[in-house]
């Protein structure tokens, strides 16, 4: 497996996966399917160095993407695992990498707004949930991973 930022050419891949990932999670799909904006990977982000793409056999089968809070901590914006590789530990080795790089920028906390299916997965990866949020998709989870 190895880590990359993403280049500006894999952005239609990425937000393909993210589709793909995004309707693997029970009841969404109507929310998706009202909300196909929703599926988005900005290119500013990409440009900005802030999209890690994971590679497996020359594959990408995840991406995540990070942006820095006015507090200067690091919001964990995206999450993404193709389906047929999940629950083979690509998830959480792009927390680590994001936790790594929000750590090198000087973040003490990564935040996420954590869809309730990923509840468990950001639980074993360390988060700690410290409220609630209603997103236009429905609730989410605010969690906190402290640095
Ligand atoms: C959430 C997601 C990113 C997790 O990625 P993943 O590569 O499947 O997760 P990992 O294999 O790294 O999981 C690490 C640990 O988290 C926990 N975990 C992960 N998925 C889980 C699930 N569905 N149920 C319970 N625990 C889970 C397990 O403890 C797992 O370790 P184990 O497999 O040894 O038991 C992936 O399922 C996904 O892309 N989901 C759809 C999109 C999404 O909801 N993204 C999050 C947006 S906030």
């Amino acid at each position: 497996m190895t880590i990359r930022p993403a280049t500006p050419a894999e952005r239609d891949t990425l937000e393909a996966l993210q589709l793909r990932a995004s309707l693997g999670n029970e009841g969404d799909r109507e929310a998706l399917l009202r909300h196909p904006d929703a599926i988005e990977v900005p290119m500013e982000q990409i440009r900005a160095g802030g999209v890690f793409v994971l590679e497996q056999d020359g594959a990408v089968v995840g991406f995540s993407a990070i942006a820095t809070r006015a507090d200067g901590d690091t919001e964990l914006d995206a999450l993404f695992v193709e389906p047929a590789t999940q629950r083979r530990g690509v998830g959480k080795r792009l927390v680590e990498h994001c936790a790594k790089v929000a750590r090198s920028k000087g973040s003490s906390c990564l935040h996420v707004v954590g869809n309730p299916h990923a509840e468990r997965f950001y639980l074993a990866c360390g988060f700690s949930i410290v409220g609630s949020f209603n997103t236009r998709f429905g609730p989410g989870l605010l969690m906190r991973l402290a640095l």
